[in-house]
């Protein structure tokens, strides 16, 4: 059987993605303590910074009763040239599954190719899954269903937006995107999207009415070069309670973290009582414990 990565949203069944949501509840909610990945072990690879994504594999890991080694790439030999399809036929007889963070999502594709175990997205350029999974979870525990919701992503069109614009289809909502012009997220993706996903003039436009304002920093992982430009083209894109009082009374303020208050997100937004970013972080630690299960365990949620 061949096996199952979970590289983008689109990997797996929107069924499969709702149950692994709920399982994250549920295991959040129930204290579970599930230790269904006793004995297996987990090798996480990262190729740039986290917190978030780290601690909240290692210790899902370490809460189903398995371990995990963290390598980054001055650690291992896929830093020193080691091809990626070699360092998967080599680490996938080892560990039972691996989650990757690097640049080019190409190079996750290539690993996961020659990988004999399941291989995640940590992030990539291009995506990042696994904080979808949480803040589906964490919409869902503060206003049910994300279904039929609106969504509006204000700023880069980084990896962020595009895993919202899979997100819009698998999960099944609205999004409207507002970026500066030459930002914005792959054309090819959003036309793939279009039953979904609206590009909107300006900031204004794209939260009105809508249930959940998302926003990211202006310089993801890679483009600290770009820093003092960005800064001033995405000025006018900031979130603040000027641009939240259009959305929708009580609509929630998401953001991935780290944020970088004053710049994409003003203070009082992120620390006013709609937003749930500190939510969202926890929320990592339980759908990844969802996901490692679906993952390694077969047939879990059936
Ligand atoms: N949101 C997120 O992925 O955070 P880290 O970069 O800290 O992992
Ligand atoms: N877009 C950001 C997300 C960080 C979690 C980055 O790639 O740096």
């Amino acid at each position: 059987m061949a096996v199952q990565h979970f590289l983008t949203l689109k990997d797996l069944p929107p069924k499969d993605l709702l149950a692994i949501v709920q399982r994250a509840s549920n295991l959040k909610q129930a204290d579970d303590p599930s230790t269904s990945l006793a004995g297996r072990t987990l090798a996480l690879l990262f190729d740039k910074s986290s917190t978030r994504t780290r601690v909240a594999f290692e210790v899902a890991m370490n809460r189903l009763g398995g371990s995990s080694i963290f390598l980054s790439n001055k650690d291992s030999q896929l830093g020193r040239g080691e091809t990626p399809e070699d360092s998967a036929k080599v680490l996938s007889r080892m560990v039972d599954c691996i989650a990757i963070r690097t640049f080019e999502h190409s190079m996750l594709e290539r690993f996961a190719s020659h990988s004999r175990v399941p291989v995640i997205n940590a992030l990539t350029d291009s995506f990042h899954p696994c904080q979808l999974l949480a803040d589906v979870q964490t919409f869902l525990e503060h206003r049910g269903p994300i279904a039929g919701r609106s969504v509006a992503w204000i700023g880069d069109g980084n990896n962020m937006c595009q895993s919202y614009i899979n997100a819009s289809e698998v999960f099944d909502f609205e999004l409207r995107i507002a970026a500066p012009e030459g930002y914005g997220p792959d054309p090819e993706l959003v036309r793939r999207h279009s039953h979904r996903v609206e590009l909107c003039d300006s900031p204004d436009l794209a939260v009105r009415d809508v249930d959940l304002v998302v926003t990211d920093v202006w310089a993801s992982m890679g483009q600290e070069a770009e820093q003092q430009e960005r800064l001033a083209i995405f000025k006018p894109y900031q979130v603040n309670a000027e641009l939240m009082s259009r959305a929708r009374a009580g609509a929630l303020f998401m953001h991935c973290l780290p944020a970088h208050r004053g710049e994409e997100v003003s203070a009082e937004i992120i620390d006013a009582e709609d937003s749930v970013v500190w939510d969202e972080a926890e929320n990592r630690m339980h759908s990844q414990r969802a996901l490692l299960e679906y993952l390694c365990i077969s047939n879990l949620l059936n």
